[in-house]
């Protein structure tokens, strides 16, 4: 479920680059069982199954005492919603774990004992964290300076000022009589600045317009 995200482009570059190093450790490797499970029947006869805090106190274990960790995030439906100044502040940081459950099926107690930060990447429910997880990586290693090709690229991505991002053309300026806005062939570059700020304001007031409050 990783390997393709993190082995394809900008992830990939970042970690070629040396700039941001990524390991998925497998929970089943740190398992004490002969099957290797890492789930077990819930006390008080629910539902489903819960993944057992074994296994994960052996993994968070053993990565802690190689190195110190800034965070330890669960990624859940019922954590804090993940935005960009999340991710700003995230990318930051050092060293994070980040820790995939299944909903409703993690022991409470690597909640109460481990972790430090849990986050939801919105009001849905996923299989597992796995995705999310995947989400919070990408928008944090794209942030590493030096990941992106043209610095101003990241600073101008949609939400980074609390709007969203202008249109962008590219050539031809006239495809099949569907022409390119004017004022971008103009070569005025103040007045295209303020066009493209217009259409930001724009789009934000009619697409969100919670992010002007
Ligand atoms: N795991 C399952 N659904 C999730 C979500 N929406 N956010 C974070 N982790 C999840």
């Amino acid at each position: 479920m990783f390997d393709s995200p993190l082995n394809c482009s900008i992830l990939k570059r970042a970690r070629d680059k040396g700039l941001a190093e990524i390991h998925v450790h497998n929970l089943r490797d740190y398992t004490t069982n002969k099957h290797r499970k890492v789930d077990d029947y819930p006390f008080g006869g629910e539902a489903g199954m819960v993944m057992s805090v074994q296994p994960i106190d052996a993994c968070i274990s053993a990565l802690k005492a190689e190195r110190d960790y800034d965070e330890v995030i669960f990624m859940t439906p019922d954590g804090e919603r993940f935005d960009q100044p999340m991710a700003n502040s995230l990318s930051l940081l050092g060293n994070i774990i980040i820790l995939c459950g299944h909903y409703k099926g993690i022991d409470y107690r690597v909640r109460e004992h481990f972790i430090t930060r849990e986050i939801s990447i919105g009001d849905y429910v996923l299989t597992g964290g796995e995705l999310p997880a995947l989400c919070v990586t990408d928008a944090i290693v794209r942030l590493i300076p030096g990941v992106i090709g043209d610095e101003q690229s990241a600073l101008s991505d949609s939400f980074q000022d609390r709007l969203l991002a202008p249109p962008v053309y590219t050539r031809p300026a006239d495809y099949k009589g569907w022409r390119v806005p004017d004022i971008l062939l103009s070569g005025h570059d103040a007045k295209i600045a303020e066009w493209r700020y217009e259409q930001s304001l724009e789009r934000t007031r009619r697409l969100r317009p919670d992010l002007l409050e």
